[in-house]
């Protein structure tokens, strides 16, 4: 596995295969911090892939709050010796200073009407600067195929919009969220949470799961996003920003008797760690089936 710094190194890198015949190369793009959530896409890629390229890069222009990037967990050792045994190729670990050579960029890739739902409204600039970050780190790897998680469900969304908008020729591939066995959704960010705040944080995956329910029992969307926030207000101690659904394929919200396919997304507060979640549920009978 070779670990590099620089564009300029990872230009030097050849893909897999030789002569016309150049092999696929996956990337998987992080923050580092890595969990088996990170892994879970570092596989994926390593079984579907000649060459797999880890992005390991804390990228300051898509943090909204300058004490969530301070403390944001960083240690490439602990990384790297975590994706050797998987048979990564190549980790990027570039410096900021490597990725925006002469401080932030002029030109920037806006998420659109994107930015007004969810996490987008939560986190004005935030998708901006992910979509930034993906493009260049798209143009300094050139991959054929890069892997994203499901957790960050707005986050597939945008970039997959980005990249049919934008003709950028990269397959995007969606990994199933990984969790704890209490169903916490894996994040860098839970190594924050106190014991009891753990504790306090299983109503986003709680409150997800019985939504869930609700809709697979034939139930309307309005009633289970009643039900997962009925959950929430059950534990005062987390504070929501939201509690919704969104068409999968837009972003956009949707509410009331929609039936379709959906994601329930969550984004909550537990001490000072700021959490999210979803899942992917069908609201009334699949195509073809008829009513009852
Ligand atoms: P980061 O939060 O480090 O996540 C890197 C990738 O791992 C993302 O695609 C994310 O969705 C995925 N991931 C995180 N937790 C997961 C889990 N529990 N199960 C499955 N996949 C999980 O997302 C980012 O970094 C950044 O925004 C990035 C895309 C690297 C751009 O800076």
């Amino acid at each position: 596995m070779r670990i590099v710094h620089t564009a300029v190194e990872l230009a030097e890198i050849e893909p897999a295969g030789s002569g016309k015949k150049h092999g696929r190369r996956a990337v998987v793009m992080t923050m580092g911090a890595l969990h088996e959530g990170h892994l879970a896409l570092v596989r994926a890629a390593r079984e579907a892939a000649d060459q797999v390229v880890v992005t390991v890069f804390v990228n300051p222009l898509q943090f909204d709050d300058d004490a969530d990037l301070e403390r944001y967990p960083r240690d490439l050792d602990a990384d790297a010796a975590l994706l050797e045994p998987l048979g990564v190729d190549v980790v990027y670990a570039p410096s900021v200073e490597d990725v925006y050579p002469g401080g932030a960029p002029i030109v920037t890739v806006s998420a659109g009407t994107i930015n007004d739902v969810f996490e987008g409204e939560h986190r004005p600039g935030h998708f901006d600067g992910v979509l930034t970050v993906v493009l260049k780190l798209m143009h300094l790897t050139r991959p054929d195929v890069a892997y994203f998680g499901q957790k960050d469900a707005q986050q597939v969304i945008a970039i997959r919009t980005m990249c049919r908008d934008l003709n950028v020729p990269v397959d995007i591939v969606a990994v199933p969220t990984v969790r704890d066995a209490d169903g916490l959704a894996l994040s860098s960010r839970n190594v924050q949470l106190s014991q009891a705040d753990r504790a306090d944080a299983l109503v986003l995956s709680r409150a997800l799961a019985e939504a869930e329910e609700v809709l697979a029992e034939g139930g309307p969307l309005s009633l289970a996003l009643t039900v997962a926030r009925a959950a929430f207000a059950e534990v005062p101690t987390v504070t929501p920003d939201y509690i919704g659904a969104m068409d999968p394929v837009s972003a956009v919200a949707v509410e009331g008797d929609y039936r379709g396919d959906v994601v329930i997304a969550v984004a909550a507060r537990v001490g000072g760690t700021r959490l999210i979640d979803n899942v992917i549920a069908r609201v009334g009978p699949r195509e073809g089936v008829a009513d009852a």
